[in-house]
């Protein structure tokens, strides 16, 4: 059945274990979508291998991915849920994408530039041809819409770009989409370099916090988390970010404003505020937790639900995917 709802694509790299970050700054909203929308989540395993993967570990955090995203209460019944490699038309169209890309627009992203700097013995071509296939997952979906963070922003434009460029050539084939920033956009910051997103692949000085992890982990994190020498929890993320990024946990975590937290913690020192955000946190991701380990256990569940997202994810791309080889000149097999 056709509807009239917009689409939604978005996608997380299974590169690292799930962080609070991740969850409040994109699983809570995506949650939330799918009554307004028609939503595809992916998990982009052929974008991990970007970066050198162990195959073991590699299939685990997919797996494990694909429960936190439902246990995070993404439901596959009202969202397509999939993985990827699955769905071989995204591997087919950005092949296409990529002959669609120029070689000065990837040379410019500045996610390639970080990342090579960051990996200097690895700069593999797929690192630098990857926003063509992210382009792919979005346009073979027809997306309107695609919610990610800022550092996502430019490979969005990038995707438009080359959408427009297609559609100049062969007529009105992709959708053009745009980037959905959530409106309280909780960026959070690692809890020990807190100028720095939280992320689950590049620093690990203890300053990450997990979906899984335990609660004891969890108030561990955040009484070690790097604060500042003075004593007042006050937002000012110039001057004391480490304060600030608590202050959008626990707002985030609690609906409360800043100037509540102020207020609810005026005259009160750091530790009292920091084992209050560490509690409101395992208080929040316990039953994600507990849901997320009850799904892990039951594999055959997960099967269940990843090859019926790819099922309907690859009738969806296929008929774009069809369209394009048809205006390309290719001839239908
Ligand atoms: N590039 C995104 C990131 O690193 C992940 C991604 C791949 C993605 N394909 C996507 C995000 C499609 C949104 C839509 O976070």
């Amino acid at each position: 059945m056709e509807n009239n709802k917009k689409t939604i694509l978005s996608g997380i790299q299974p590169s690292g274990a799930m962080t609070l970050g991740t969850y409040l700054g994109a699983l809570k909203n995506w949650a939330a979508l799918s009554e307004t929308y028609d939503c595809y989540f992916t998990i982009v395993d052929m974008h991990a291998i970007t970066a050198r993967q162990d195959p073991a570990e590699l299939r685990k955090r997919t797996l494990s991915q694909l429960a936190q995203y439902i246990a995070c209460g993404i439901d596959p019944q009202n969202n397509t849920l999939f993985i990827q490699s699955h769905v071989p038309a995204h591997a087919q169209l950005g092949w296409v994408l990529s002959c669609y890309t120029m070689f000065g627009e990837l040379s410019r992203m500045t996610q390639f530039k970080d990342k090579s700097a960051k990996n200097a013995e690895n700069i593999n071509a797929g690192l630098f041809t990857y926003p063509s296939l992210m382009a792919a997952d979005i346009l073979l979906y027809q997306a309107d819409l695609v919610p990610v963070g800022d550092d996502q922003k430019q490979h969005i434009e990038l995707t438009r770009d080359v959408a427009v460029r297609f559609n100049g050539v062969y007529g009105d084939v992709f959708k053009l989409p745009e980037p959905y920033i959530p409106k309280i956009g909780a960026r959070i910051m690692d809890l020990q370099s807190p100028t720095e997103k939280m992320s689950k692949s590049e620093i690990s000085g203890g300053g990450c916090v997990l979906l899984l992890d335990s609660p004891d982990d969890i108030m561990r994190s955040f009484k070690r988390a790097k604060t500042d020498s003075e004593t007042s929890v006050r937002h000012d993320p110039a001057e004391k970010p480490g304060v600030s990024n608590l202050m959008q946990i626990y707002s985030a975590c609690t609906n409360k404003s800043f100037s509540a937290i102020e207020d609810e913690f005026a005259g009160k020192g750091y530790g009292d505020f920091k084992q209050s955000v560490g509690e409101v946190v395992v208080e929040t991701l316990r039953p994600i937790r507990e849901e997320a380990l009850r799904l892990i256990a039951d594999k055959s569940y997960l099967e269940t639900i990843y090859a019926q997202g790819a099922q309907k994810a690859a009738a969806t791309a296929n008929r774009t995917l069809n369209k394009v080889y048809k205006k390309i000149g290719f001839i239908t097999a």
